[in-house]
Parts: C-alpha cells; sequence; structure tokens
C-alpha cells in the first residue's frame, strides 16, 4: 500500500539525491507540502504562517483563487510556445505602462538572468566595460553578480571578491565594489575611472534603505559622467509600490530589472528600459556589432503571463499597498515592542513591505553594519519563531496581503516566545 513519507524521510532522500541535501534556497530541515493563503504546511502536517512567500513572488497568498482562475483558464489553451503570444505581450504591456524607465521589455526565467542582461545591455550602450556594484548586493548568480555579495572578510574598496569558485579572475578586474549608501565613495570612483559603464544597485538593498538623497546622488552622477543607472528591482518591483521602487524613492533609472511578483509565481523575469537603450536588442536596428543576441525557451512563457497579469491587476485595486503597509507596520512595531520591553539591543531595518530585526544596537547603512552583533539571539529567535508556527528566511521578512488579523494575533504571540528566548540567553 502507498505510505506517506514523513518530513525525516524525505530529508533522508534529499540527502540522498540533492547536494548539502537541497535546492540551495533554503533551510533543508524543511520540506513543505503545500500552501494556502497565508499559511504552508511540512510534510508533518505542521501549519506556519508563512513570511517566507516563496521569497517574494507570493504576495497575494499561496493559490489566490482569481490567480488560479486565470491559470485554470490557460492551461489547457497551451503551457509554453516558445513563439511570441498574446497573454506575453500583454503582460509587457502593463509593464511598460507600471513601471516609469521601461519603455519596452524583454522576458526572461529568472531574476538573476534579467541581472546578467542589464549589465550586457549597459556595456553595449555606453561603449565601456567596468561596472560599479555595491558591497552585499544581490543580483542573481552570473560572475559579475558574484563579486562582493556576502564576503566574509573585509577587503579594501574597490576591490571586487568572489563569492562563488569558477569565476575566472578576469571578472574581478572589471568590477569596482563601493560600500552602499556612501555617496562621495562612488563619486571618487566614477572620477577616477572613465570606463564605467553602469552602477547596478538594489534601491533597497537587501532590506537596507538608501539614506535619503542617495538614489537620488546616484542618479546624477551617472549622468555627469555618461553611466547607466540599473536598479535591481526583483524584489523591489510591485512591492513597495505598484511602479516598484522608482515610484516610492522617486529616482528613475535608464534600466531596470523585474521578477519574482511579475510572474505571479511561476519562473518569468523582465530586463527594461527606454526604447533608445532596448534597440540593442533588435539586430535589423543596430547591426549585428552593436546587437544583444537574447533568447530562452520559456520567456514570455504564458502561463507565467496569466499569472503575473492577473496578480498585478489585483495589485491595482484600491487599498491594496496601504493594506500590505499596514500589516507591515504592525508586524515591525509588535516586534520593536517586545524586544524594547525586554531590553534587547536591536535595530529594525528595511520597508514596511520587507524588513527585519537585527541584533545589534548599531544602524544598519551598509554590508558591513547590517549585521547581528549577537548571531546567537538571531538565531535563537528564528528557532523559536519557527517552534512557534512562523516561517521566515533568516534575515527577512515579507508580509503578504493574504494575512488575516487572528494571523497577526497569532504572530505576536509566536514573537513574545521568541522573545524570551532571547531573555533566556543572558
Ligand atoms: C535583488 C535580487 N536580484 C536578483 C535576484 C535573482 O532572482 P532569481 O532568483 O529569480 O534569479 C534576487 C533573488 O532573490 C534578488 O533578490
Amino acid at each position: 500500500m502507498y505510505k506517506l513519507k514523513t518530513q525525516a524521510e524525505w530529508i533522508a532522500q534529499a540527502k540522498a539525491v540533492l547536494p548539502a541535501g537541497g535546492f540551495g534556497n533554503f533551510d533543508p530541515e524543511v520540506i513543505i507540502a503545500k500552501g494556502e493563503g497565508s499559511h504552508v504546511w511540512d510534510e508533518d502536517g505542521n501549519k506556519y504562517i508563512d513570511y517566507l512567500i516563496g521569497s517574494g513572488p507570493m504576495l497575494l497568498g499561496h493559490g489566490h483563487p482569481e490567480v488560479l482562475e486565470a491559470v485554470y483558464e490557460q492551461l489547457p489553451k497551451g503551457m509554453t510556445f516558445f513563439a511570441n503570444n498574446s497573454q506575453g505581450i500583454a503582460l509587457a504591456d502593463a509593464i511598460c505602462q507600471a513601471v516609469a524607465c521601461c519603455q519596452q521589455t524583454r522576458f526572461v526565467t529568472s531574476g538573476g538572468e534579467a541581472d546578467m542582461y542589464a549589465i550586457r545591455l549597459a556595456r553595449a550602450f555606453t561603449g565601456k566595460t567596468k561596472i560599479l556594484k555595491f558591497e552585499g548586493g544581490y543580483h542573481g548568480m552570473s560572475a559579475e553578480a558574484q563579486m562582493s555579495l556576502a564576503p566574509a572578510k573585509a577587503v579594501n574598496f574597490p576591490h571586487a571578491v568572489p563569492d562563488s569558485a569558477g569565476i575566472p579572475t578576469s571578472v574581478a578586474e572589471q568590477m569596482l565594489i563601493a560600500p552602499f549608501n556612501d555617496l562621495d565613495a562612488v563619486a571618487s570612483l566614477l572620477a577616477e575611472h572613465d570606463d564605467i559603464a553602469a552602477i547596478i544597485v538594489e534601491p533597497l538593498q537587501r532590506i537596507i534603505p538608501p539614506q535619503p538623497g542617495f538614489l537620488a546622488g546616484l542618479r546624477a552622477l551617472c549622468d555627469k559622467h555618461q553611466a547607466l543607472l540599473i536598479f535591481d528591482e526583483v524584489v523591489t518591483g510591485f512591492r513597495l509600490a505598484y511602479g516598484g521602487a522608482q515610484e516610492h524613492y522617486g529616482v528613475t533609472p535608464d534600466i531596470c530589472t523585474l521578477g519574482k511578483i511579475i510572474g505571479g509565481g511561476f519562473p518569468l523575469a523582465a530586463v527594461g528600459a527606454s526604447e533608445d537603450i532596448m534597440r540593442h536588442f533588435d539586430k535589423a536596428i543596430v547591426g549585428a556589432d552593436q546587437w544583444l543576441m537574447q533568447l530562452g525557451t520559456l520567456s514570455g512563457n504564458p502561463v507565467a503571463s496569466v499569472a503575473g497579469l492577473k496578480t498585478m491587476e489585483i495589485l491595482r485595486r484600491e487599498g491594496s499597498y496601504q493594506q500590505l503597509r499596514r500589516f507591515g507596520k504592525s508586524l515591525q512595531d509588535m516586534q520593536v515592542s517586545a524586544l524594547t520591553k525586554a531590553g534587547i539591543a536591536h535595530q529594525l531595518c528595511g520597508d514596511e513591505t520587507l524588513f527585519d530585526i537585527f541584533f545589534t544596537d548599531v544602524p544598519c547603512l551598509d554590508y558591513r553594519s547590517a549585521n547581528h552583533k549577537r548571531p546567537d539571539q538571531a538565531a535563537a529567535y528564528q528557532a523559536a519563531l519557527r517552534q512557534h508556527g512562523v516561517l521566515k528566511p533568516p534575515s527577512k521578512l515579507y508580509p503578504s496581503l493574504a494575512l488575516t488579523d487572528q494571523d497577526l494575533e497569532h504572530t505576536s504571540h509566536a514573537v513574545d516566545k521568541a522573545v524570551d528566548a532571547v531573555v533566556s540567553l543572558g
């Protein structure tokens, strides 16, 4: 007879067939069996309030009925075509209407791929080579993006350090690394190097907010030095606001990348910019030498497109973003209040739509300061939250629109227990 496996059995099987026992993404000791609304269940039937939400895409929660309906309607009509299709064209149109820097967009399958093309596009457009990136900034898995993403040791700026084996040293020579939120450092680098094609930045770097004037300063410096400004909006797009971080912070980049929410939970991402920049994807206009070859089997996938379109339609409804921010604020307040009452040093870092707590008394400004001074406290807090039915990534908390007042109440209870666990460490 068919026997359901326990979570422990799945974990053992994963260890046999997957290196490091997992997909490389999240704690391999949790095997998710299903998600519904604001909750997920593991293979042992434990229920969690989900603040991981697929690492961002499931902003509406799992299995939103209207998204499901759109997907079910599409499935019998075709799952992938490779060829142009109306669903993908409609999604491109919706993105271009929503996002200030996008007059045109090209679809890819993952956010990291979109970032790779954004960098290549900036090089093609400017004819320059070097890319300025911020320490700790995450832009996927390309060789350039793996530079100084999570360096264990502090090296002198602007030296780039790869965070992965298998990357030729020649890539590091094309990269300049600066501290996030340090406009003077960026200004010096642009003054010293006349071959910088672009600055690539997460406008909200991981969960570190830009200091007032930082993004506008980057914009001005790029204009002054004829470099392009790339906003990696894979996380912030359609999250910080319908028009992304560029709408929320009021600074328009030259190129942006999008992913996660625009695929409604399916694999889809995009790179977008003005027609003038995007013409490098059109060989008939720019000629073979200036052309960026770009294709992908699943690009503009119709199932992902209808899921993304429906998600965006729901997000456009009155009050969506106010509601998301209300949930976020409530989750922030309950944690800050419990930690403050217990006398535990902490910093709340981020935006209401994406944030976390650092166990430190140092304000988080850049990769080196956004750290736990007491990693033991962070570990105890995280473990106790999990034990009390709250699932979140280690250094992020993603609120979703599927949350209910009951979820918030339950989370507040789990937070109190987690704070007790931290206090007991002494
Ligand atoms: C800011 C940012 N850029 C790029 C990526 C890469 O996206 P993907 O995982 O779809 O390749 C991520 C993924 O979390 C991200 O957070």
